[in-house]
């Protein structure tokens, strides 16, 4: 098609309805052209759970299992995650669950590999998808958000954002629900709060799986204790 390529460069922004709650924000992020990463994926995942969460939880971005499936968190990682959060004393039915890049991005198939090798989304992929997530954030309205991760995190908090610096920490966020959000040092109440910590898929990969697993564990029972 002339011009799609324009089109597919400008980024979520023209697709996000202005009316209506997540269910009409899943039905037109599924048509979504923002960035190029829907021409080889099955399809979008959006978010999913609860639309009114006191919680969202964000990734990167759907792996092969969750392309296939259309729903976030359905694979290995998101297997490990729920049983964090279990662990850890969180309803994952009271949650919201949705990732900072709705397509899933893969290197190249090649012969007689099953699953498909997941890419990590570049800033560009991760700047035009944003709209979604912040407009998911401005529908749920969550007391709190869990940064899996440092693509979800530069996607919440901007690009200078480190999870290593401030994992497990309870961060108050500015007034203000536009992304990125900002920290605001004083901490009043009724701030909405920001928690960051590894990704699950970091936890699979660690030499000591044990040990990045217990990590993940106890920064989740910081935002347990914040939930009561
Ligand atoms: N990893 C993510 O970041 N999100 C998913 O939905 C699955 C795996
Ligand atoms: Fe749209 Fe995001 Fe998919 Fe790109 S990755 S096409 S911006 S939903």
């Amino acid at each position: 098609m002339p011009g799609s390529r324009d089109v597919a460069s400008g980024g979520a922004l023209p697709y996000v309805p202005a009316r209506g709650g997540i269910p009409a924000l899943r039905r037109a992020a599924a048509d979504c052209r923002g960035c190029s990463l829907y021409e080889d994926a099955t399809q979008t995942v959006f978010g999913a759970g609860r639309a009114r969460a006191r919680l969202m939880l964000v990734g990167e971005q759907p792996g092969d299992q969750e392309d296939k499936a259309g729903e976030p968190f359905v694979g290995p990682a998101g297997h490990l995650l729920r049983k964090a959060l279990g662990e850890a004393g969180i309803d994952e039915e009271q949650a919201y669950f949705t990732n900072a890049v709705k397509h899933f991005k893969f290197a190249p198939v090649t012969e007689g590999r099953k699953r498909r090798i997941h890419k990590a989304p570049n800033l560009r992929e991760l700047t035009a998808c944003r709209p979604w997530l912040a407009a998911e954030v401005r529908r749920v309205n969550p007391e709190l958000l869990i940064a899996l991760g440092a693509t979800a995190g530069k996607s919440l908090l901007g690009n200078s954002f480190k999870v290593t610096e401030s994992r497990g920490a309870l961060l108050s966020l500015a007034s203000g629900r536009d992304l990125p959000l900002a920290v605001d040092e004083e901490e009043g109440d009724g701030h909405r709060r920001l928690l960051a910590t590894v990704h699950p898929s970091a936890v699979l990969r660690a030499k000591d799986r044990e040990e990045a697993y217990g990590g993940l564990v106890s920064d989740l029972r910081v935002a347990a204790r914040f939930l009561g």
